[in-house]
């Protein structure tokens, strides 16, 4: 089989993720309309001509728009639900996902709302497909110190359904230094920790990430290869990065496809994994991510399969399950 039919076949894991960014126009339409809201286009097709962005501020901008029309916990279902028909389709089997309460508590909608309608989804979904799944909430660093405190003491009746905090938004002016405290209380209170370090930001927020807030995985990274002794850590500590290709192109991290570093990562012995960011703004999912980076790179079958395998060895998946999933894939690989 061909590469394609090959990245399509392999059973994936997606961590990576930010479900606001999974609200495709015509589901976004269809909430609209039966919460009586707005949207500033008027038709699907004027909307998708909108998702141009020079850079990350572009694109947050018509993301949090988007997710104003979000209301009730039906709606954060149906957000959920429909990425992981999607994502099902694709072969992920597992998926670790971030939500950002903010965007949606501080426009009046209740915590609860938000989580309830994302985790019944989830649930959902692993019995119905049997994707498992690990759920991230992701701090605002636009927004305060305080702000985040606010939101992890939220957070805590939900502890048992929230395995992770990340960091996200604004990179540029907000330094992972911003939120040590909040990421300190975190970590004792039993969170897994991860922050966006590196997309925009220089190497030393990936430095701040790993030194200030502990984090166990980096969220995009590219900008890692600017310093030496940075790669050289990431990689003896085998800290994974969660790359994203097509945000990365959409976002002019990188100009062309061509030039992505993520060969380059790997050739360092960095554990880097294919993520698809905000699908739906970004023209993929994770078979598209996976199949436009191979081909501007003419990444090999064993290419892909290691950067596979990074995915499961990088998720938070219990060891057994890592190393069963493991064998799957390279019984896959030999047999295609
Ligand atoms: N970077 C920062 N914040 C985000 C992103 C991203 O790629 N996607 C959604 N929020
Ligand atoms: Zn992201």
């Amino acid at each position: 089989m061909d590469v394609e039919e090959f990245i399509k076949g392999i059973p994936k894991a997606e961590l990576h993720l930010h479900i606001e960014g999974t609200f495709e126009p015509e589901l976004m339409f269809e909430i609209a309309s039966r919460n009586h809201k707005e949207i500033k286009y008027n038709s699907v097709e004027e909307l998708k001509k909108a998702y141009r962005f020079n850079n990350l501020q572009e694109f947050l901008d018509i993301y949090y728009e988007g997710a104003n029309v979000l209301v009730n916990e039906q709606d954060f279902y149906d957000l959920t639900w429909a990425y992981l028909t999607k994502v099902h389709e694709q072969n992920v089997v597992h998926v670790e996902i971030f939500f950002d309460p903010q965007t949606h508590t501080d426009r009046g909608i209740p915590f609860d709302t938000v989580i309830t309608g994302i985790y019944k989804a989830l649930e959902e979904g692993q019995s119905k497909y049997g994707i498992s799944f690990k759920l991230i909430m992701s701090f605002l660093r636009h927004l305060s110190e305080e702000a985040a405190f606010k939101t992890l003491e939220q957070a805590l009746p939900y502890k048992k359904w929230i395995s992770g905090v990340g960091l996200d938004s604004s990179e540029l002016g907000n330094p992972p230094s911003k939120f040590e405290r909040v990421f300190e209380k975190a970590r004792s209170e039993g969170f897994i920790t991860v922050a966006h370090a590196g997309e925009e930001g220089p190497a030393e927020y990936i430095w701040e990430a790993l030194n200030l807030l502990k984090v166990t995985r980096i969220d995009h990274g590219n900008r890692c290869l600017d310093d030496i002794n940075l790669v050289k850590q990431l990689a003896k500590k085998q800290i994974p990065l969660t790359v994203c290709p097509l945000s990365n192109l959409e976002l002019k991290v990188v100009d062309d496809l061509r030039n992505h570093p993520i060969l380059k990562m790997m050739d360092n012995n960095l554990l880097v994994t294919v993520n698809s960011d905000d699908p739906a703004y970004f023209g993929g999912y994770m078979n598209e991510n996976y199949i436009e980076i191979a081909k501007a790179l003419h990444l090999s079958k064993k290419d892909i399969t290691q950067l596979v395998i990074n995915s499961f060895k990088a998720s938070w998946l219990p060891d057994p399950e890592k190393e069963k999933i493991i064998t799957q894939i390279e019984i896959y690989f030999q047999n295609n």
